[in-house]
């Protein structure tokens, strides 16, 4: 079989992304303006959007934000805390302001700090939630300081989602950058109400990445990578056409002297060439048919909206990912193998 170089395939969405603020949302918005259609924007600001008021205001300063002639929305999320307000939820989603809920456990991660401390303290508003259609995003890592890092996405399963599936069985729940065997198997096995979001640098590295020839800060995040059978489950699972699994990059950009510091932030900034590198792990699974699907129609499917009309196309002339992006301020911040060769290239 001819070997294929080049794919059209409708726009894709970035179903997971953190933009940040101020000059940092300035600088790194531009890429995923440039790739995606539509994106599920993290609400782990300082201090986190929790209210639709502040939500519209984060909306408002990510449109003014945006390059001339680009066409991108953000999808805005409510950032769940212990104390919660059920009304203002329900309400910000039926005014169009939140697309979706996000639950961190609190202390899980960047911002987590005002996250949920017991998930019988939001059992109430899950109730709601789930009444409304609204859907739950999940950072799937129990908290618990005994628990190995390595491990922590996997216990999550067994102590946590696991019994809010059962409690909530209408609640749709997508459980985001999923990093082992073990969540795959569980989502193949939870009813249609269960998704899942998988990153490139997830199916792209494993554990060795963060230790190769000394420390490499810009290889961690959280969940942190796992083993190589963990890697190669989430390319099955991806390029399997199963539709609960769609693309989220978790592209989470940090200051170079926030990363490359005694106790670095954990986050992988993905987006500059985030598109091209999922292209590459399909292309390698010779799976490019399967492509379209995750990137571009099982996320809207689950979430209710329709795909985009347009589309992009992607050829296999190679590149180069981009070296350090300069954000106002003097900061720098480093993409996910920058520098590196790129097999694909989005033309179009
Ligand atoms: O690595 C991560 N970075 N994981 C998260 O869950 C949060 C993110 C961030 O905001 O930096
Ligand atoms: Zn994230």
């Amino acid at each position: 079989m001819a070997e294929t170089t080049g794919i059209t395939i409708r726009r894709p969405d970035d179903w997971h992304l953190h933009l940040r603020d101020g000059d940092m949302l300035r600088a790194v918005l531009p890429f995923t303006a440039r790739q995606f259609a539509r994106a599920i924007v993290m609400p782990n600001l300082a201090p986190p959007v929790t209210t639709a008021a502040a939500a519209e205001a984060y909306r408002q300063r990510i449109a003014d934000a945006l390059p001339p002639g680009a066409s991108f929305t953000p999808l805005m999320t409510c950032y769940l805390t212990d104390d919660a307000d059920a009304d203002e939820i329900v309400d910000g989603h039926a005014a169009g302001i939140f697309t979706a809920v996000k639950l961190y456990p609190a202390g899980a991660t960047t911002n987590s700090a005002n996250g949920v401390t017991d998930m019988d303290n939001v059992l109430g508003v899950l109730e709601r939630i789930q009444e409304a259609g609204i859907p739950l995003l999940v950072h799937g890592e129990t908290t618990d300081p005994d628990v190995d890092i390595f491990h922590r996405e996997a216990v999550f399963i067994d102590r946590t989602l696991a019994p809010l599936l059962e409690r909530f069985p209408g609640l749709k729940v997508v459980f985001e950058h999923i990093t082992t065997s073990d969540a795959v198997d569980f989502v193949l096995a939870a009813g249609d109400t269960l998704a899942a979001t998988v990153t490139a640098h997830h199916l792209m590295i494993n554990r060795n990445a963060l230790f190769e020839g000394g420390l490499n800060p810009h290889m961690y995040c959280l969940p942190v990578a796992k083993r190589e059978p963990h890697r190669l489950a989430l390319r099955k699972a991806v390029v399997s056409g199963v539709a609960k699994f769609f693309l989220g990059t978790d592209s989470a950009p940090h200051a170079l002297s926030a990363k490359e510091a005694a106790c670095g932030c954990a986050g992988i900034f993905s987006a500059p060439s985030a598109v091209e590198h999922y292209a590459q792990v399909f292309d390698e699974e010779g799976a490019l048919d399967q492509f379209e699907a995750f990137a571009s129609l099982n996320g809207p499917m689950f979430y209710g909206l329709a795909a985009n009309d347009e589309t992009i196309t992607l050829k296999k002339t190679g590149g180069s990912v981009p070296g350090d992006v300069s954000v106002e301020g003097g900061v720098a911040v480093k993409p996910f193998l920058a520098g590196q060769p790129l097999t694909w290239a989005l033309v179009d």
